[in-house]
């Protein structure tokens, strides 16, 4: 089966790339370079030992998408790309509607004329909104997103219903990510946000490196274990797999699934974890909450267990052992 995988130079696109040759898919991989290095393709190919045809495209441009289909008899589609900084979205709100919108409706029509039907989409937790719940349900559909991103992402997946509901010869899969971190144990491929990291992780590995001098934690006074943020933290390969699960065994139709670990982890938590599992002392101090942070959100991932035969394997230890060893493996 040929797969095209597109933002497959990204974090999660290029962890997902290498799962999918390692099980023998076929992919061509489409990314605009936006927020992805054109050197993760070597490292894709010396950890899968595979070539890979590459797109430097923006999809943003359709007759460049009907090129690639022209070029290669798709079997089936992952679509990654598109802009995903929160922070970014709310300052560019333009930006990010037209491009991650524009991008998918063009995937999505060049599908069509080309009579593809198998679609599987990145999406996000940040779907649910603030719903007053903590462990979050397929079921409990979508809810009033909080910046831009999150609301690009909810309006592909009304796109994805509406057409479905069109058309049920489409296939359709809905995937939910929860907190994706860690990286490849090859330590070859990893998270490489672009300046000051937004996320927890990135940010607690430059602190670790010496790069940043210290880890602003955003709030202890939450009703949680210790007063910190709660999330669910998946490691990136646990994350890849679930695509592969998802492209062998989702069922026809549109299906959502949740892809997460199903259990929450304060940020203490992690940034104690790391300290031990690496011997290193993170050097943090406790300040205001951040606008629009939740408390508590973690998956119900039994949806995906059950119908896709998918769980984590990996554990919070091997997140930050896998994440220091890409920090220390690609010092800039
Ligand atoms: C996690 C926890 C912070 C940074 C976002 C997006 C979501 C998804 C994942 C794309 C929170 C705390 C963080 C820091 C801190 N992205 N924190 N100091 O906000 O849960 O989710 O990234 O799909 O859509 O919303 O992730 O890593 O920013 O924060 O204390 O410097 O770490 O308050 O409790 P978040 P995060």
């Amino acid at each position: 089966m040929k797969v095209l995988v597109t933002g497959g130079l990204g974090f999660i696109g290029s962890h997902t790339v290498v799962e999918l040759a390692k099980s023998n898919f076929e992919v061509i991989i489409a990314d605009n370079l936006y927020n992805a290095k054109e050197e993760v393709l070597e490292k894709i190919e010396k950890i899968t030992g595979k070539k890979f045809k590459l797109y430097k495209y923006d999809l943003c441009d359709k007759e460049k998408v009907e090129e690639i289909f022209r070029d290669n008899n798709i079997d089936a589609v992952i679509h990654f790309a598109g802009y995903k900084a929160v922070g970014e979205s709310v300052k560019k709100p333009l930006m990010y509607y037209s491009n991650n919108l524009i991008t998918a409706i063009n995937i999505l029509e060049v599908m069509e004329k080309f009579n593809v039907r198998k679609f599987i989409f990145s999406s996000s937790a940040t779907v649910y909104g603030d719903n007053g719940h903590t462990k979050y349900v397929e079921s409990m559909g979508r809810g009033k997103t909080t910046n831009p991103y999150g609301t690009t992402k909810a309006m592909i997946e009304k796109i994805l219903e509406d057409l479905y509901a069109s058309d049920n010869s489409w296939n359709i899969t809905i995937l939910r990510y929860f907190n994706p971190v860690g990286a490849h144990e090859s330590g070859l491929i990893g998270e490489e946000p672009n300046g000051i990291p937004n996320n927890l992780m990135p940010y607690i590995m430059k602190v670790a490196s010496g790069k940043l001098e210290k880890l602003n934690i955003f709030g202890n006074d939450y009703p949680t274990v210790d007063g910190t943020g709660v999330r669910d933290f998946i490691h990136v390969v646990d994350l890849a797999k679930g695509h592969v699960k998802a492209l062998e065994k989702a069922p026809n139709g549109l299906n959502i699934y949740n892809l997460g670990s199903g259990k929450g982890v304060s940020v203490l938590e992690l940034v104690n974890t790391f300290e031990k599992v690496n011997n290193i002392k993170i050097n943090y101090q406790i300040v205001e909450r951040r606008a629009g942070d939740l408390a508590e959100y973690y998956s119900d991932a039994t949806k995906a267990y059950v119908e896709l035969g998918w769980k984590t394997e990996k554990t919070v230890e091997d997140i930050c052992r896998d994440s220091w060893n890409y920090e220390k493996n690609n010092k800039k």
